[in-house]
């Protein structure tokens, strides 16, 4: 698999003297969960378990059986793995000057929209949500159309782009997959709608408390990626993906856990 977080890196600190850089990029490969940028090689990932899921976004409408969705709904770039991924001949380039989150192919979206979860009993402060909870929420604000890539495919027509965008959202209207999706011509979409206000769900983007035993309440996780039941963290904080993993539709809502253990898996109590 073609993996180009190295030379994005190198990008990122060409303006620094290379023995700076060197201990720069050593001391950022040793971070625990620094992860290279993914590169979504649709031939690479000819068996992922993603295929066939909830986030295939080029099968979605041979499997619900329905005509309806193309040509509405999204662009189908053929490749199952760019809705998400830097396609493979975009590896080197450099996303975030596209306006991407870094590593991904999806537009940062406005983040000062977010209303973030507060409460003075946390240990840590929530703050502008990490890239890979962008990602997510990137869709599941329901700001932006779901087709909505920075780079589709080269060898994608762009002639075959849809002109509407359609979003995670409820609403009646026609950049909104709730067009359909309302409970009586397709199901429901809203409750996939996470929106923009963030204050009624699990903080994220926080340091996790239980690192080093800081706090009696949060488990001391298994190793700095997280823990042996799969729950993960990001550079030592909790992240939409902690919980969900999109790459693994197994378990209900795609839960790195059974639902009865995951929140015990962190929390003592
Ligand atoms: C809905 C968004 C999304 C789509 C679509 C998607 N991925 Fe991913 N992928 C992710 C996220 C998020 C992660 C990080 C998960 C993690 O850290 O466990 C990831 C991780 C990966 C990894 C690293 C896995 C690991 O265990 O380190 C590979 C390889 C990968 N994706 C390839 C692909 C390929 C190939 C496709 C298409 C068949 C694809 N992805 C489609 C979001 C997506
Ligand atoms: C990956 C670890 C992790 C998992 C899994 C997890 N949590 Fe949390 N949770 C945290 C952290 C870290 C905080 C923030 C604590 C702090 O900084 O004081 C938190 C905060 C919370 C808060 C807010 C508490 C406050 O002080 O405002 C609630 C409520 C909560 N979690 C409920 C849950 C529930 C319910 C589940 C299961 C669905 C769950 N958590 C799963 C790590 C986790
Ligand atoms: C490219 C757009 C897109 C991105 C990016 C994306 N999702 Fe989704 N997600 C969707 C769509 C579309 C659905 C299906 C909605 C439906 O069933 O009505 C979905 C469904 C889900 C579901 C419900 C699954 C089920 O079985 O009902 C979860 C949980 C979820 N996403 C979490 C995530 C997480 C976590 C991330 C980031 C790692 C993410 N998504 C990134 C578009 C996206
Ligand atoms: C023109 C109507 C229409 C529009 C617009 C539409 N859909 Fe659908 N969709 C359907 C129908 C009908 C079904 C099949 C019945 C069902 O699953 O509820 C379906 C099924 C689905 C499924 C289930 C597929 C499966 O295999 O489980 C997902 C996920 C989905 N649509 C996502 C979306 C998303 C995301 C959008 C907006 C970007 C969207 N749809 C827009 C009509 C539509
Ligand atoms: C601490 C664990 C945890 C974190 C962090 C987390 N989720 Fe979830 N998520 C859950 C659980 C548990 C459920 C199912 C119960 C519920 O709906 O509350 C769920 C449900 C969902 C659903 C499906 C709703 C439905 O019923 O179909 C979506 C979509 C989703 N989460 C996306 C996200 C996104 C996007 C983020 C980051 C902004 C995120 N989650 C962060 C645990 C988590």
């Amino acid at each position: 698999m073609a993996r180009g977080g190295k030379r994005n890196v190198e990008r990122m600190y060409r303006h620094l003297p290379t023995a700076v850089f060197a201990v720069l990029l050593a001391a950022l490969a040793a971070l625990p969960g620094w992860s290279d940028t993914l590169i979504g090689d649709p031939v690479a990932g000819a068996n992922d378990p993603i295929l066939g899921s909830k986030h295939d976004f080029t099968g979605l409408n041979r499997r619900a059986g329905v005509f309806a969705m193309p040509g509405v709904a999204f662009s189908d770039y053929g490749n199952p793995c760019v809705y998400c991924h830097l396609p493979p001949e975009k590896a080197e380039v450099d996303e975030t000057k596209e306006g991407a989150i870094p590593d991904w192919n999806r537009f940062y979206p406005a983040t000062d929209a977010y209303r973030l979860y507060d409460s003075t009993y946390m240990d840590s402060k929530t703050r502008t949500p990490s890239p890979i909870s962008l990602l997510c929420l990137s869709c599941h604000d329901g700001t932006m159309g779901v087709d909505m890539v920075v780079f589709p495919p080269t060898d994608f027509d762009s002639a075959q782009d849809e002109a509407l965008h359609m979003r995670i959202h409820g609403a009646d209207d026609v950049v909104s997959c709730g067009k359909c999706h309302n409970g009586r011509v397709a199901h429901d979409i809203s409750i996939k709608h996470i929106g923009t206000d963030l204050r009624n769900d699990h903080p994220i983007s926080m340091r996790y408390a239980g690192l080093l035993r800081a706090d009696e309440d949060f488990r001391l996780p298994d190793t700095p990626e997280g823990f042996n039941n799969g729950v993960r963290l990001y550079e030592g904080r909790v992240e939409c993906a902690s919980c969900h993993n999109v790459h693994n539709p197994e378990k209900d809502l795609l839960l790195r856990a059974d639902s009865d253990l995951l929140c015990q898996t962190c929390h003592t109590k």
